[in-house]
């Protein structure tokens, strides 16, 4: 069941890009392919996961697309299709999750397996007890320099 207002139609069409993008997928060392379709109010932005030989630095697929798409001056994000491999999705990793929550607490996300979309989610359903810009704001020992 959908947890938004996209229609099984435009979940299925944001899976498909998902799954485009992890073909660009560089992923050499750990061989798992992740790619990522974030809708935003100005249209689909798409990413992959990015190794390096100095494992550390791989970056997320998740990551890469939220880092792209506020370089392109777009910050209001409306749902996220995550692609992996099978035999069962993979959800975005700790850090990703938190990553998203800065910028949409409430994303839909579909996570999905050849393209199609496998189980429906949210951010906030998987960070629980979120750390939050919202939370510094109206912290009242936190002050901006
Ligand atoms: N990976 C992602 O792209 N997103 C996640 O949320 C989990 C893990 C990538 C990182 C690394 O390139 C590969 O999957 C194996 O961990």
């Amino acid at each position: 069941m959908s947890v938004s207002p996209l229609t099984e139609a435009q979940w299925q069409a944001l899976s498909l890009e998902a799954e485009r993008a992890r073909r660009r997928a560089y992923a050499p060392y750990s061989g798992y392919k992740v790619g990522a379709a974030l809708l935003t109010d100005r249209g689909v932005v798409r990413g992959c996961n990015v190794e390096n030989a100095s494992y550390p630095l791989c970056v997320c697929a998740e990551a890469a697309t939220v880092a792209k798409a506020v370089g392109m001056g777009r910050r209001t994000f409306l749902a996220l299709a995550v692609a992996t491999e099978g035999p069962e999705p993979g959800a975005p990793c700790g850090a990703c999750r938190q990553i998203l929550a800065e910028f949409a607490l409430d994303l839909p996300l579909a996570l999905v397996v050849a393209g199609v979309p496998r189980t429906y989610t949210s951010v906030r359903a998987l960070l629980p007890l979120a750390f939050t810009p919202q939370i510094l704001a109206e912290s009242t020992t936190s002050k901006r320099l």
